[in-house]
């Protein structure tokens, strides 16, 4: 198959995990006889830095003419002071309400490699951990009106706003991802404090009557944080709306060992879909090769699996990653416990798990 895939490297350590990914996409291509054409596209601070906007429409448009597009990260403290509407975060939010990606898929897995990376203790890892968050990506506070004022005194507010069909297209989304996978779906929300929450319940009750098959649970965010830390094992599928779904991804990729191995993809109408890893671009170790690549690598892998129907590609590279981390292989950031293990900068990483997929017959 011939695929164009729109390449966005980013800013700090994005560019160095991008090319890891693109090292084992060539890999692949090559073994099942794929061509992926890639198109850069400059977004965050290196498009404020170059064009004076941290998303051009040119570098949208590439985005959305592409098959899908891969992006590594975006920001770092050169941008802080720049005004809110103009900060390198901005493109993000514009790119994923300009590809219209209203569902983020962030799944909470553990390695058993990793499991002694893990801050939770032993005997609540081994119950397992496998589910994960659907986040709705384009809507909510995040894309509501923002706004500070006051002569003497200022003050600030920020609008959440959802409306039925928003969460109705999330929802279907959740009780799809449960469908195929335990059939267990929990909503998430604080329906004791606010209107959207409360409209959230009752339209995603109102589905329910659609999915029979799937059991639905509801629990208020604050509740859902501190279940993540008791007992991840009860959690098939979360569906959350975007800022509840921002702050829990955080939280459960931390429990699975490090934020540096979880990827994610975002879609909407169309096949045409966002993969990215869910951390940030950490300029204090951009430059030094020595972040970890995984969370983009599975993100490529993603991307072969959703936008490409590659199932079978996608699962050789889950596995060339288990086989590297099997082999005692660790990224600074997953370091921890375990005897013998062995380091690898970010570039070793890629090029071993390139080299587990060449020898994966
Ligand atoms: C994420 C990030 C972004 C978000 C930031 C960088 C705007 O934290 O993808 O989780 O809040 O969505
Ligand atoms: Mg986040």
């Amino acid at each position: 198959m011939n695929k164009n895939i729109a390449v966005i490297r980013g800013d700090g350590i994005g560019p160095e995990i991008v090319n890891e990914a693109i090292k084992v996409l060539d890999v692949i291509a090559q073994k099942y006889g794929h061509t992926f054409k890639y198109t850069d596209a400059d977004m965050g601070g290196c498009a404020i830095d170059k064009y004076g906007d941290p998303l051009p429409q040119s570098e949208l448009d590439k985005c959305l003419a592409a098959d899908s597009v891969l992006l590594g990260a975006v920001g770092g403290p050169k941008w802080d002071s720049v005004p809110g509407n103009m900060r390198p975060e901005k493109g993000l939010l514009r790119i994923r309400a300009g590809m219209g990606v209203y569902s983020n898929n962030r799944p909470a897995k553990i390695w058993p490699q990793l499991a002694s990376a893990s801050p939770l203790k032993p005997e609540i890892v081994e119950k397992g951990i496998d589910f994960i968050i659907v986040r709705e990506l384009i809507g909510g506070i995040y894309f509501g009106e923002h706004r500070t004022f006051g002569d003497g005194e200022k003050v600030s507010e920020d609008v959440m706003r959802y409306s039925e069909s928003e969460i109705e297209r999330i929802g279907r989304i959740g009780f799809e991802t449960a469908r195929k996978r335990r059939k267990k779906l929990c909503s998430v929300e604080k329906s004791n404090v606010l209107d959207t929450s409360r409209l959230w319940k009752s339209v995603i009750h109102r589905l329910a009557g659609e999915y029979p098959d799937v059991e639905l649970s509801d629990m208020l965010v604050d509740n859902c944080a501190m279940q993540i830390v008791k007992d991840p094992s009860q959690f098939d599928v979360i569906v959350t709306e975007n800022m509840f779904g921002d702050i829990l991804s955080d939280e459960a990729s931390m429990i699975t060992g490090s934020i540096g191995m979880i990827p994610s993809s975002s879609l909407g109408a169309t096949s045409n879909g966002l993969y990215e890893p869910i951390h940030g671009s950490a300029p204090d170790i951009a430059g030094q090769d020595i972040a970890n690549p995984i969370g983009t690598i599975l993100s490529a892998a993603m991307m072969l699996r959703y936008s490409f129907d590659m199932s079978q590609e996608a699962d050789d590279i889950e596995a060339a990653v288990g086989a590297f981390l099997s082999k005692g292989y660790r990224t600074r950031d997953i370091m921890s416990g375990g005897e013998g293990l062995k380091p690898a900068k970010c570039s070793e990483a890629g090029n071993l798990i390139a080299a587990e997929i060449k020898a994966n017959k």
